[in-house]
């Protein structure tokens, strides 16, 4: 039960089925996974906590004295690897966006009551897109090619710079942890999912069985969102704010060699690094691993 001292807020809730069940689904993954796998996770759980309250500091002694210092965190999911007691602590305000939110509220909610009444949780899509890229999925199709090709050609008309939400006040720290990566690879999990439901369509996420154009346009669609992603990050960061963006990268097994793009590739000219880039691994699973990489921000002039 949450009081009125523990404010959350649904703003767009998803409408489509499938999606809603997809994100509920990968919540649910993460936090079995990091139960299952606490101790291998420790480094990387640590790392990222060290890393968002060095940001969350730069950001607070920008504050005006006497302003209420304010945070937000996309994709804040379990909150595992977010400091939340810290910052709810020190912010007078901390707002937690998820577009699926069920451990979000729980880690709220298992902070002490002082800290609990100060922090929003807020359950939206950050993309702006995902009830446009699945509503096509009502629809009745005669193969899994018509199902594919229509999945192409709607994702090949989306603009998400111009469907990014708007949040009203502007935060003195921004925080995107882990997030902008899984915007194409959730949209192609959804898509899968209905299509095994209804065609039998493996479910595996290896690309090289899919429709080409559906494939070109799914890679498309996801470059667009990630520049999207930095408007937003940049709209919603006030001028002398911080901005904390953290992103994985080169998923694969032990033995795998690395070729992904750091991600401060994808930031362009858009923001200043404050401090040097901090990089680490993390070990998800004993066979399964990926590069991290975060960096303290600020909006260049
Ligand atoms: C890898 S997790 C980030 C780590 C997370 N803080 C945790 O450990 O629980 C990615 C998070 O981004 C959220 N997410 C993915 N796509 C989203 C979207 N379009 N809008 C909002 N949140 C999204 C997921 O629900 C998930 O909680």
């Amino acid at each position: 039960m949450h009081t009125n001292e523990s404010p959350e807020r649904s703003i767009v809730p998803l409408e489509h089925r499938v999606a809603r069940e997809t994100f509920a689904g990968l919540s649910d993954g993460l936090y079995a996974g990091h139960s299952q796998f606490s101790e291998l996770r420790e480094n990387h759980l640590q790392a990222s906590h060290k890393t968002i309250e060095a940001a969350a500091q730069m950001a607070l002694d920008r504050v005006e004295p006497g302003n209420t210092a304010r945070a937000i965190i996309f994709g804040a999911g379990t909150c595992a690897d977010i400091p939340l007691a810290r910052l709810a602590a020190s912010f007078g305000h901390t707002t937690l966006v998820d577009v699926s939110i069920q451990y979000t509220l729980q880690a709220r909610d298992s902070l002490p009551m002082p800290l609990r009444s100060k922090v929003e949780v807020v359950a939206q899509d950050i993309t702006g897109i995902i009830d446009e890229a699945t509503a096509w999925m009502a629809h009745p199709f005669d193969s899994h090619h018509a199902y594919l090709s229509c999945a192409a050609n709607v994702f090949a008309g989306i603009r998400p710079c111009d469907k990014v939400p708007k949040f009203e006040e502007p935060y003195d720290f921004v925080a995107s942890h882990l997030v902008h990566d899984q915007f194409g690879p959730s949209l192609a999990r959804i898509v899968r999912e209905e299509a095994y439901k209804r065609f039998g369509f493996a479910r595996s996420s290896s690309g090289a069985h899919w429709h080409d154009r559906y494939w070109r346009e799914q890679k498309a669609l996801d470059d667009r969102l990630q520049q999207a992603h930095f408007d937003l990050l940049a709209d919603t960061v006030n001028s002398s704010g911080v901005v904390h963006f953290a992103g994985s990268y080169n998923f694969r097994y032990n033995d795998q060699p690395r070729a992904g793009r750091r991600p401060i590739d994808l930031l362009g000219g858009r923001f200043a690094l404050l401090s040097e880039p901090q990089e680490w691994q993390w070990r998800l699973t004993p066979g399964r691993l990926c590069d991290v990489a975060a960096y303290a921000l600020q909006v260049a002039e």
